[in-house]
């Protein structure tokens, strides 16, 4: 194990995200965790984030420099570098001007940690203060035109620092950097793989809930399913699994997650699924603004969710999917759990738990889908697109009704079937058919129609905050509107939105 030591470093998972790409395994910690723990944990290395203070800021995060003396090896980062530097009694000082972006740093390539690197490396820069004079011991690795010490090193402590970011893609040869960090200084071996992940966090699960009882709530989505899996495995039918059938799901989606999770399923849980589509319709009724939909449809959820849990009774244990890009804030303590509660709309307010676990919130999520295939969790539900929480009461533009579910999920399952016969499901971040409230007239037969018009929509994203619409090949549209509307009732009219994200969202509500 490597521990990423959080001083609250926007990169921080990155960075432990960099070092598990090396094949060995690293977990973050906050800044607050005791010598005592780090002393139980006995990493094989010790990596000190950045972080947006200076060291002279009176509530700057700091370390006890006796950490310095535990033998193990010790890599500062940024702030890191700043710290350890001032620690033992090197000076930083800040700069007039801060260095940021692309920078050619000049490298020691006898040093250890820029083995095989080039003598001018491109590496990125984001600080104002900077060392300006290394503490005892240390000697200068690296340096730009205006940074002195871009990197320092004490080889007979094995304690290394870089000013630059080495976690970050634009620092060209950061990886290599790392892996000289970890292979050569820490000795890692860099077997770890994902399923060591899977097995750690089984084990930790188990000794951490031992006769507990827990409960999770279960979309069917990845996160919830693999977190829902590895603490089945962990602890089995202490778990229970609340499955809210909302009535807004795809078609078929509910008996599909209920085939995967139920009593006939593979998994040994305590699975519940909560048919409440009439009382969602019932609230539904005749609301057609979008964040007032948005409210009743999350008000609705926590509900159904106590109702449930009540029949529960007590649980020792509140399950979230959580992963890492759902944290905003760095792992410091608070801040991650007041996420939590955003994340399920208030929810440990109203189901009595004593704590909350969040198993997933260390991995990004090709991370977690890499450990649903671990867990052997199906795969087209690792790899399934991804579905908002208030599901196509979203994607019915105006009032929802049970007669315009059932015909956005019929358009919508057609034009899935014909991506996915094109081979084109793979390489498109998110596409789904939407039901706009306008009623147009067609011919059908000899007869006049009037009739809903069917959105498709398509779009290429990498982080889902903007997206481009695709381009999807014309024969593909052509057959998915014809199907639509000869297969669909209500349906005389198919379009294809082309907007983008801005200004468009990728969901209609
Ligand atoms: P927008 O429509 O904001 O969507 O461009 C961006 C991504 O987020 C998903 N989305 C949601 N996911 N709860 C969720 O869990 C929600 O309320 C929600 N709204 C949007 C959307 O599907 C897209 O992937």
């Amino acid at each position: 194990t490597v521990i990423v030591l959080d001083f609250g470093g926007q990169y921080n998972q990155l960075i432990a995200r960099r070092v598990r790409e090396c094949s060995v395994y690293c977990e973050v910690k906050p800044y607050t965790v005791s010598l005592e723990e780090i002393k139980a944990i006995n990493p094989k290395g010790i990596i000190f984030t950045g972080g947006p203070n200076s060291v002279y800021d009176e509530d700057s995060p700091s370390y006890s420099r006796k950490i310095f003396e535990l033998g193990i090896p010790i890599l500062g980062i940024c702030y890191g570098s700043q710290l350890m530097a001032h620690l033992l009694g090197g000076i930083v000082k800040t700069a007039p001007v801060s260095e940021y972006g692309h920078t050619e740093v000049e490298v020691d390539t006898t040093d250890i940690i820029f083995q095989g690197a080039s003598p001018k490396s491109v590496c990125w820069m984001s600080h104002t203060d900077y060392i300006a004079q290394v503490p005892e011991g240390f000697h200068i690795t690296a340096h730009t035109p205006v940074c002195p010490v871009a990197a320092m090193s004490f080889p007979e402590k094995k304690l290394y620092a870089t000013q630059f970011h080495p976690e970050v893609i634009h620092t060209q040869e950061g990886l290599k950097m790392l892996e000289n960090f970890v292979y050569q200084v820490c000795g890692c071996t860099g077997d770890w793989k994902m399923n060591s992940f899977v097995e750690t966090a089984i084990y930790s699960l188990r000794k951490k809930i031992g006769s507990g009882r827990v409960l999770c709530a279960l979309s069917g989505g990845v996160d919830s399913s693999v977190a829902a899996v590895l603490l089945s495995k962990a602890v089995g039918k202490q778990l229970t699994c609340v499955f809210v059938d909302h009535g807004l799901l795809r078609k078929n989606e509910g008996d599909e997650v209920e085939a995967v999770f139920g009593t006939k399923g593979a998994y040994e849980l305590n699975f519940v699924r909560v048919n409440a589509r009439q009382r969602y319709y019932e609230k539904l009724k005749g609301i057609t603004e979008p964040e007032e939909k948005r409210k009743i449809i999350g008000a609705e959820f926590i509900r159904v969710f106590e109702e449930e849990a009540k029949k529960i009774g007590a649980v020792d244990f509140l399950v979230q999917g959580t992963i890492y890009p759902d944290v905003i804030e760095s792992g410091l303590g608070k801040s991650a759990v007041i996420k939590s509660h955003h994340n399920v709309g208030g929810l440990p307010d109203v189901v009595d738990f004593k704590e909350i676990i969040e198993p997933l919130r260390m991995l990004f999520k090709d991370e977690v889908r890499k450990a649903g295939l671990e867990l052997g969790i199906p795969e087209h539900l690792v790899f399934r697109q991804p579905f908002p929480g208030p599901g196509l009461g979203i994607r019915i533009v105006g009032e929802v009704t049970e007669e315009k579910v059932r015909i956005v999920q019929e358009a919508d399952y057609i034009y899935r079937e014909e991506i996915i016969r094109a081979g084109l499901d793979k390489e498109l971040g998110q596409y789904f058919a939407a039901l706009t409230n306008m009623r147009s007239v067609g011919v059908m037969g000899d007869f006049r129609t009037y009739d809903y018009a069917v959105a498709l929509r398509a779009v290429n994203t990498s982080d889902f905050m903007t997206a481009e619409a695709a381009q999807i090949p014309w024969e593909v549209l052509g057959k998915v509107t014809s199907r639509i509307v000869n297969e669909v009732k209500g349906v005389n009219r198919v379009l294809y939105d082309c907007t983008g994200k801005p200004p468009g969202t990728i969901e209609f509500e």
